[in-house]
């Protein structure tokens, strides 16, 4: 469908939560990062990919047509299963300027981090409000800096 030239100026982000399929390995994972950011850099694309206790949570920011157009590549995306969005909104700027894609390893530290936002011990984005998975991305964001 052709891209209209409002839809190119107009600034979203878009937050969802997705289960990684059971056989993903470190080096899938990298390659799925590796693509992403590959992509991203060229689409004007940027944001943030967490993940851990195999689910994924990922916010991505750019062009409204190019979000809705990444959105339905990640649903038809094999390498995980369950996608549900937790938000999408308008921005008036971008919150990961500098990242064609922001990825948050599990470690320790981010551990208690997640369970800052959490009610329960193992990170669980499906059961965050969105406004508790933007501060939480925002607060690891700024560890990996
Ligand atoms: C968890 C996860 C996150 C992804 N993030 C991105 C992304 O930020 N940007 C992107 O272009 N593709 C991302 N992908 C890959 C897309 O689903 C899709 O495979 C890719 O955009 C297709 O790229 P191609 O048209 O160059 O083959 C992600 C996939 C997964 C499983």
């Amino acid at each position: 469908m052709a891209q209209t030239t409002s839809d190119a100026h107009i600034l979203v982000s878009m937050t969802y939560v997705s289960r990684a399929n059971q056989d993903m390995s470190p080096k899938e994972l990298g390659e799925i990062l590796q693509q992403a950011q590959d992509n991203n850099a060229t689409n004007g694309i940027t944001g943030i990919l967490i993940f851990n206790n195999s689910i994924f949570l990922q916010t991505i920011e750019g062009s409204r047509a190019q979000i809705n157009r990444l959105l339905y590549s990640l649903i038809a995306d094999q390498r995980h299963h369950d996608l549900q969005l937790l938000e999408t909104r308008e921005l008036e700027y971008r919150e990961w300027p500098k990242w064609s894609m922001n990825y948050v390893p599990p470690t320790k530290e981010n551990a208690a981090i997640y369970l800052k936002y959490s009610t329960t011990i193992d990170f669980n984005p499906y059961l965050l409000s969105a406004g508790s998975a933007r501060d939480l991305m925002s607060e690891l964001s700024i560890q990996q800096i």
